[in-house]
């Protein structure tokens, strides 16, 4: 293994969810929201597919995966956020990049890595059901329950986190680090700046 390679994986503690389970649930969630969506739109699919929106940047890899996992009629958008102050009360919320495609009139399948407080969920449901979605879905890969905040209605979820642990991988970072990670990792305590 090359010294970097190893520097990465030296600073996780624990899987949480490796590559094979990862794939496995990836799986069944794209097969469960594709049946329900033939359900709730039946032909009009076909004329208005639903929209998946990733939340960048941590759901890159996820959405990626997850529209594969999807045999049906499908488009795809993301949206990026920044958060101020983050965790704190004072938490607030910028859209650095909205929708290239109206929200108007769409099936929006919003796709997260990971919800800890739901700020940034709560943050964007406000703002599409504004923009006039026809209907709005939320998958997450890991609700993260710990931490909660605002009550969001996850539809869909990969896996739940009962623990206040910093995970990281499989998109989700360690200051802009370990998105690259194939698989779902506490990091070691030493791994994170005090
Ligand atoms: C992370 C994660 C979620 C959000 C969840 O994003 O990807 O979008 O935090 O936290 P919340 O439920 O407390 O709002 P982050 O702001 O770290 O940006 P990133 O997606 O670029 O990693």
């Amino acid at each position: 293994m090359s010294a970097g390679a190893s520097a990465l994986e030296a600073a996780v503690e624990r899987v949480l969810w490796d590559e094979a389970a990862i794939r496995r649930r990836v799986r069944e969630l794209g097969a469960q929201i594709s049946r329900d969506y033939q359900d709730l739109l039946g032909d009009a699919l076909v004329e208005n597919p639903p929209l998946a929106v990733g939340i960048f940047r941590g759901a890159i890899v996820f959405l990626a995966d997850l529209m594969r996992a999807m045999p049906i009629p499908l488009e795809c958008d993301y949206v990026q956020l920044y958060s101020y102050g983050k965790g704190s009360e004072a938490g607030e919320i910028q859209l650095l990049r909205d929708l290239g495609t109206p929200a108007q009139g769409r099936h929006i399948l919003l796709v997260e890595d990971i919800v800890d407080t739901g700020q940034t969920l709560h943050f964007l449901c406000e703002h599409l059901e504004a923009r006039g979605a026809a209907s709005l879905k939320i998958c997450a890969l890991i609700d993260k329950k710990p931490r909660r905040r605002a009550k969001i209605p996850l539809d869909y979820v990969g896996f739940v986190l009962e623990e206040d642990a910093f995970v990281v991988g499989y998109g989700l970072d360690y200051a802009e680090r370990y998105r690259n990670l194939p698989y779902v990792a506490v990091l070691k305590p030493e791994a994170i700046a005090s």
